[in-house]
């Protein structure tokens, strides 16, 4: 059960699997991807993520976009798929992903109670700002922060650093909330106040920050969160 958090001036979210369905873009796709089609989007994440990490940890930034397209190439081929057209059309649905079906009412409420809201992500500016447009909850956003900023990313500090110099407001008056449990264990460890999004139902990371509560979606976020 999670407890009511107060002191907050910002709401800030991950967008990739907390506000966007990741799996969905495979997941439109399905009747032409055959059976593998979940191993695949799982396999594509997987990788996704991966590169990021490597790649921050190699000093070799290239954008989510370009991570991306690498980490489907690669994900094709593990499962045996060979097909360009179908490549590029799995690749084009990630700029129209789903958004989870709380999110608008969510991002309303908090703005309805002067709370400062963004999104904090790994995603490109111009993937997120397609994501965005196609979810339609642009006009509840006060900010759209892309890694891009800082050519890292997370869990580097730097990146979890843009949302406090954006609102100039101290770590701990940020509520991160996040689906990925080492970006809430990532950002609890550089100073902000987390709450993970376990969708998904994974265990809780062996990982450095200590994470406040665990929800089951965002439905309950604005009764929890005061200013
Ligand atoms: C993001 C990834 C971590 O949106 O989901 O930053």
């Amino acid at each position: 059960m999670a407890e009511p958090v107060s002191g907050i001036k910002a709401c800030v979210f991950d967008a990739y699997g907390t506000l966007f369905d990741v799996n969905s873009a495979a997941a439109r796709l399905a009747p032409e991807l055959g059976e593998n089609w979940l191993r695949l989007a799982e396999t594509w994440r997987s990788r996704q993520l991966q590169y990021t990490w490597l790649r921050s940890l190699m000093g070799a930034h290239a954008d989510f976009e370009r991570v991306t397209r690498e980490a489907l190439d690669i994900a094709l081929e593990t499962v045996g798929i060979a097909n360009p057209v179908l490549a590029d059309r799995l690749m084009a649905l990630y700029f129209h992903l789903d958004a989870y079906p709380e999110v608008p009412a969510v991002l309303r409420a908090l703005k309805a109670r002067e709370l400062h809201t963004a999104i904090l992500s790994n995603g490109s500016p111009r993937m997120l700002a397609a994501a965005v447009g196609n979810a339609g909850i642009a006009p509840d956003l006060d900010a759209v922060l892309s890694v891009e900023a800082v050519g890292v990313y997370k869990p580097h500090p730097s990146v979890y650093a843009l949302a406090t110099g954006h609102f100039g407001i101290a770590k701990d008056e940020v509520l991160f909330l996040s689906s990925n449990g080492w970006d809430a264990h990532g950002a609890a460890h550089f100073g902000f106040r987390v709450v993970w999004i376990n969708r998904f139902r994974q265990p809780v990371e062996r990982l450095p920050g200590r994470v406040l509560s665990t929800l089951d979606d965002l439905s309950a976020l604005p009764g929890l969160v005061h200013p």
